[in-house]
Formats: C-alpha cells, structure tokens, sequence
C-alpha cells in the first residue's frame, strides 16, 4: 500500500504548485492514500471549505490542520457540519486531537480505501514553543489504543525537533508513519524504524520557498530588524511541493519504505 502525504501547503502558490503535481505523483506510485496539511493554505492563514472541497477534488482522502486551524471562521461550521461517524468531506477535514475537549472539529478519522483497506489518519500538536495544549503523548497512547485499524498515520505538528524525534520513538511499532509538519522546512532524516514506523522530522512545506516559510521575506525581515509588528503576506516565488511516499504491508500496518519528494515549477 503506498501513502503520499503532502506538507503543509502555503497559500495560492503552494494551493498552485499541488494542483500541478498531485495528479501525476498519485499515478506513478500507484498511491491509495492521500494525506494533505492544509493547515496554511488560505493566504497562509487557515483553511476555507472552498479549499478543503478543491483539495478532495483533486485526490485529497483526509487533510490536516494545525494551529492555524481557527483562523478562517467558517470553518467552524464546516467542520461542524458532519457527525462523527460520518465519512463525508468535513469529518475527513482534521485539527490536532490535543487542544481542549469540545472544540468543532475531530483529530482522529478513520475511513477504508478505494482498494478496502481500512486506515486511521491522527493529528496531534507539539507543546514545546507552541500554545499551552493537552500532552500530545497520552493523547496519541488513548488514540491508537482505540483505532481498529492496523494502517495508521500520523501528522505530529510541532516546532521543536526534539519533541517530534520523540514522538517518532514513542509511537514506533504502534503507527505507520509519524510524519512532521509546522515548521515548513524539509528534513532530510527521513527512515524507517526499527519496529516499522516511517518517521520524518518535518515535511516541509508545499509553498513559495523564495520566502521566510512562506511569507514575503521583507515583511519578515523588518520585523527581526526592527522588532515592530507588521501585516505578514503570503509570499509567491519558487513554489515548490514537498511530500512524503510511505510504503506499508496493509495487513501489518508496518512501514516498508519511505521517500521523500520535493517538486518545483
Ligand atoms: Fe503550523
């Protein structure tokens, strides 16, 4: 079974350069999954049901969020929209299962490919230089202890790369994949674990790479320079898309491969 997962998409150029390679890259690893963090992708500042619909269009199974989830109001009702048992586009839009109980939305969906296997998808947020949040560790224990499905993967959005190596560690052997996303740059320690979990550190981000992840980098810049507050932009130059390929043995769950991708223009 092979899994794309897309990194965080930045604006019009990072919604842009998906649209031009998520149709081919899908085709030639004969993918049956499709994970994409839209978490950035309206302006570089949440998701709108617009684009979460255009991205299910072009091949998207489950999106994720991160803590730009609540920056577009009408994804509240969006998200809202569908129970949880459901299988339908909003229940499959997803914001980390760690913020505090009884916001609109799920971090855990769980749903059975076109080929019929049944898969999870887990969103979970970092704590360290992040917004105080629930601990994403006994989080992720109660979570997969709950999830059926041997196919799992999950989207550890977090800043600091010690605590997402961790998470990596704690989860290897319980999920597919524990894939990093937030701070919009690509590692390069991409492997498999020794009990079969695929792990990157980060994804990085599908968006505009001649920018400060992602936004206009003048607009940035003055901020270090000055220290003054500004109106940050959505940047636009040399979009490129970063993706990660996960290989899995479907009735295990484990991780057999892991190939990182990054596309530009
Ligand atoms: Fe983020």
């Amino acid at each position: 079974m092979n899994i794309l997962f897309i990194g965080d998409i930045f604006g019009s150029a990072g919604r842009r350069i998906v649209r031009e390679h998520i149709g081919h890259v899908i085709a030639a690893h004969e993918v049956d999954l499709v994970v994409i963090n839209a978490a950035n992708a309206a302006g570089g500042f949440g998701v709108t049901p617009q684009i979460a619909e255009d991205s299910f269009d072009r091949g998207a199974d489950v999106l994720a969020t991160g803590n730009h989830v609540w920056d577009k109001r009408e994804l509240f009702d969006y998200l809202k929209s569908a129970p949880a048992d459901s299988q339908e586009r909003p229940r499959r839009v997803l914001r980390p299962a760690n913020f505090q109980p009884g916001l609109p939305g799920y971090g855990v969906y769980e749903g059975v490919t076109q080929g019929g296997v049944d898969y999870a998808v887990l969103q979970l947020q970092g704590r360290v230089f992040m917004t105080p949040i629930d601990d994403p560790f006994r989080a992720a224990d109660a979570l997969v202890a709950g999830i059926r499905a041997k196919v799992i993967v999950v989207d550890f959005h977090a800043e600091a790369t010690s605590e997402k190596v961790a998470m990596g560690w704690h989860l290897d052997g319980r999920v597919t994949a524990v894939l990093g996303t937030h701070t919009h740059i690509p590692t390069a320690d991409e492997r498999i674990l020794p009990r079969g979990t695929a792990y990157q550190t980060d994804v990085g981000m599908s968006g505009p790479y001649d920018s400060i992840i992602g936004v206009e980098k003048e607009l940035v810049l003055h901020k270090f320079l000055t220290g003054m507050p500004g109106k940050f932009e959505a940047a636009k130059g040399n979009p490129k898309m970063c993706a990660v390929l996960v290989a899995c043995d479907a009735a295990t769950g484990r991780a057999t491969a892991i190939q990182r991708i990054m596309l530009g223009e």
